[in-house]
């Protein structure tokens, strides 16, 4: 008799949600041949250094569907998802569908499959920065709303969710998938001298002598005021130590727009394109401290034991800081220093592995995943 399927379509849009899918495709492929997986790219995330690369380093199978929304102002982007992504859930009829994160792809698509009745799983659910600024605040508080399965990565998720009325029952603890990546690529991960060397940095920068800076959030790169401060204080530090920093698209048009551009024309400032996986991954493992305003990068520091100041008011993670090597410093010129000073005398924090980021949260995930559709997907499709 032939075996019954589900059919579920999992979906990525932009560049943190690759690393975390990668290791669901492939728990999907060797442990659950019962399930028929469909890949939607949303093109949020469309140049090949903000895509592409990731799906080849990843080894995450082309996408079914792109449906290259490409870049617009919030509501355009969800809006576009939107529009876009209906057709292909009236189209493919899945069981259910799969989000990861918290960027505009995510709500998106979880908005359209609630409308329609559909079954929604969340991954990395239960975050909050509590600073709704944040628009990820919003399509994290929105997105567990709708969600009728949600994984989480460290228990403070659990009380999140509680108190916006969400029943334990939907919540299970499996750690993080985004760790699952980082263990089973870091390494495999590419030296840093030779990511140096590939983009011509001629300066001698050595393993745990340099730090690593990455900003992106509209909050520190779309005001220029905000901008300038941290541009200023990164350029002192780089008296200390080299800086090596890869500019994301929005960082870059932002400095070129505030005419910031001499705060980072340094002998001892690296300006790199955005980096591939392989490639960030060596560059964090081997720096002396990470200076970050990413979420994802936390997670990873505090994996990897690398001291990790945060260029941010609040995390949405705050198991980095209460076990990890994660120090919250917003944007204040004196205590971003005098945290790189400390790092620098002292070594700063060492941290320890959170409970279950052991590489195997993705398993986890899938095989809860199948027995919960089981349960309550009354009638898989052939
Ligand atoms: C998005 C996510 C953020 C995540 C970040 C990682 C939301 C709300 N934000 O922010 O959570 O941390 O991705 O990078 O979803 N651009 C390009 N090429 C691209 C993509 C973008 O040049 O491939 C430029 C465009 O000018 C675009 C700008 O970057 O307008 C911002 O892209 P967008 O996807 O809107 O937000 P991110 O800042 O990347």
């Amino acid at each position: 008799m032939e075996k019954t399927k589900f059919k579920i379509i999992c979906i990525v849009g932009a560049r943190p949600n690759f690393m975390k899918i990668a290791p669901v495709m492939a728990a999907f492929k060797n442990d659950a041949p019962q399930v028929n997986v469909l890949l939607v790219h949303t093109g949020q995330h469309y140049d090949e250094n903000m895509k592409s690369q990731f799906f080849e380093q990843l080894g995450i199978p082309e996408p079914d569907i792109d449906l290259e929304v490409g870049s617009g102002s919030h509501a355009v982007q969800t809006a576009e998802v939107m529009k876009r992504f209906e057709p292909v859930v009236d189209e493919q009829q899945p069981d259910a569908i799969v989000v990861v994160g918290d960027v505009n792809s995510t709500i998106s698509c979880a908005l359209v499959a609630a409308k329609k009745m559909l079954p929604i799983i969340h991954i990395e659910a239960g975050l909050r920065s509590y600073d709704r600024k944040m628009p990820e605040e919003i399509n994290r508080i929105l997105t567990d709303q709708l969600s009728d399965r949600l994984y989480i990565t460290e228990q403070s998720a659990q009380a999140n969710l509680a108190l916006e009325g969400i029943p334990s029952e939907r919540v299970c603890f499996v750690g993080n998938v985004m760790i699952d990546t980082l263990k089973k690529n870091v390494k495999q991960a590419i030296a840093f001298s030779d990511t140096l060397k590939e983009h011509d940095v001629k300066a001698t920068v050595t393993a745990k002598n340099y730090s690593l800076v990455t900003l992106h959030r509209p909050s520190n790169v779309d005001n220029k005021e905000i901008l300038e401060r941290l541009l200023t204080v990164i350029n002192e530090t780089s008296q200390i130590i080299p800086v090596i920093f890869p500019l994301h698209p929005r960082t870059r048009g932002k400095i070129t727009e505030f005419k910031l551009d001499h705060l980072i024309n340094s002998d001892n400032i690296h300006i790199l394109p955005p980096l591939g996986y392989m490639q960030l991954v060596g560059l964090m493992d081997q720096a002396k401290m990470v200076m970050t305003d990413s979420g994802g990068i936390q997670e990873e520091t505090t994996a990897l034991g690398v001291p990790c100041i945060t260029l941010r008011e609040n995390t949405e993670r705050p198991i980095t800081v209460a076990q990890g090597t994660n120090t919250i410093v917003g944007v204040d010129a004196n205590l971003i220093l005098s945290t790189f000073n400390d790092i620098m005398d002292n070594g700063g924090k060492t941290g320890k592995q959170p409970e279950l980021w052991d590489g195997h949260a993705a398993e986890r995930i899938v095989a809860d995943m199948v027995e919960w559709l089981t349960q309550n997907v009354r009638s898989p499709k052939k």
